[in-house]
């Protein structure tokens, strides 16, 4: 059974009684995942606040006022699992979206931080990373490589919340590049042109 509901994420006031709606209608709430997200293109030479502004309300703080409402609910009853769906953009700070990296990132911290707190009350967070996915988001992405499909990535999600994973790259090829994105020094690291 599907239940649709219309909400705007950045409208966070709406939130908690939307949940409360949900869960009551749902008869209960094992796991959330969020997912929503923009990425409007930026040009390397642009700062322009209301895509900014767009981007934190959208992919850090309506994720923030939906999984604080599951971390409170889902600490009490002692057990669920929240997903949210960051990306790659988050490791590190890059010259093509600032602000974009910085909502992933300010994303990543943030679950990291519930599954420190939540873990003992035997909550599974899950983080997931996907690198370059064949959807409209990624018509704003300036270069594209190992871009999977869709299904693809809906399928390796569902298997990492199955497994109850914790940080999951999306191919897992993508873990590496992770990697050795973020021991680049900053010395070089800011001469690059991505
Ligand atoms: N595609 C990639 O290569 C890629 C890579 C890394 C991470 N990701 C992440 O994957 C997730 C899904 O993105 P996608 O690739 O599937 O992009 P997408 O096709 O553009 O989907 C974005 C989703 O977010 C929803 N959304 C945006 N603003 C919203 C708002 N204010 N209120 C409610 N819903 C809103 C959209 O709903 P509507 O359709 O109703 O507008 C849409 O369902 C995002 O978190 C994205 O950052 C994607």
């Amino acid at each position: 059974m599907v239940l649709p509901y219309v909400h705007d994420v950045t409208e966070h006031e709406q939130v908690p009684i939307l949940f409360d709606q949900i869960t009551r209608d749902l008869g209960g709430l094992d796991l959330i995942i969020y997912v929503a997200a923009v990425q409007p293109p930026v040009a390397l030479h642009e700062y322009n606040f209301e895509k900014d502004e767009a981007m934190l309300r959208t992919n850090l703080l309506g994720a923030v006022a939906w999984l604080n409402q599951a971390a409170l609910r889902f600490e009490q009853a002692r057990s669920g699992h929240i997903v949210g769906i960051s990306s790659i953009a988050g490791d590190r700070g890059r010259v093509g979206s600032p602000v974009y990296n910085t909502s992933k990132a300010g994303l990543n911290t943030y679950l990291e931080a519930l599954r420190n707190r939540l873990t003992r009350f035997g909550v599974t967070v899950t983080t997931i990373k996907p690198g370059f996915i064949d959807t409209e988001l990624l018509k704003n992405a300036p270069k594209t490589f190992w871009v999977i499909s869709p299904d693809e990535a809906a399928a390796q999600v569902y298997a990492a919340i199955r497994r109850r994973s914790q940080v999951v790259y999306v191919p897992p090829r993508w873990r590496l590049v992770g990697l050795i994105v973020r021991s680049i020094p900053s010395s070089i690291f800011r001469r690059l042109n991505f």
